[in-house]
């Protein structure tokens, strides 16, 4: 196993954020997860996995186990406990057809008030360009605290969405990530 391990936050526990959480930590890094459903997080903690991707379970199992993966509903538990944070919430169309970007603002704000030391936030969730820049200045603005820098970067999940649970996807962090030890 790995040479160095990263402590790695993940927001937001649907597909993408628990497939993201899976891969790391099977990799041998540190991940807490945490999302804004009280319930699902629960569920995790129980050891049932919410959603289905192949494997995922066993996957989550085993880190789960080894003290690799934990989840809490508390986001600035999570926030604080990761050197990188990766945004994996949910950005749904609103009627105009635009991506509701709401879940990124609320998640913006508690970093910026949770963290005490320096972090990469990582955006992974489907966003309109620019968004990395509008998320770098809102971190600024809401941050109370200017010693303490963020970083910003784009790592949008490649993979293409379905509307059948299980179709077509697979496990991988997606081929741009910097974070994982094996680069193919
Ligand atoms: N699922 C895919 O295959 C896929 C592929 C490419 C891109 N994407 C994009 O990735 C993002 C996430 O997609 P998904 O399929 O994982 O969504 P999902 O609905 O499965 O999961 C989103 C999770 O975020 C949580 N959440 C919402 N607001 C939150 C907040 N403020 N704080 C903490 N947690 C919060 C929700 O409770 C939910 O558990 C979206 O932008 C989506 O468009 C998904």
């Amino acid at each position: 196993m790995g040479e160095f391990v990263l402590r790695l936050s993940v927001i937001g526990c649907g597909y993408v954020g628990l497939v993201t959480g899976a891969c790391f930590a099977e990799a041998g890094h540190q991940v807490v997860c945490t999302d804004i459903d009280r319930e699902r997080i629960a569920k995790l903690n129980a050891g049932g996995v919410p959603i289905y991707e192949h494997h995922l379970d066993q996957i989550l199992a085993s880190a789960h186990k080894a003290g690799r993966i934990s989840y809490t509903a508390d986001a600035g538990e999570a926030i604080r406990a990761g050197d990188a944070i990766f945004i994996c919430v949910g950005t749904p169309p609103k009627d105009s057809g635009e991506a509701d970007l709401s879940a990124i603002d609320h998640v913006a704000r508690q970093i910026a008030a949770e963290a005490k030391s320096p972090k990469l936030v990582v955006e992974k969730s489907t966003v309109p360009a620019r968004t990395g820049l509008e998320l770098s200045r809102a971190l600024s603005a809401y941050s109370k605290n200017s010693n303490v820098k963020f970083r910003v970067a784009s790592n949008p999940d490649s993979r293409r969405e379905f509307p059948l649970p299980g179709a077509q996807r697979n496990l991988s962090p997606g081929p741009q990530s910097r974070f994982s030890r094996h680069h193919h």
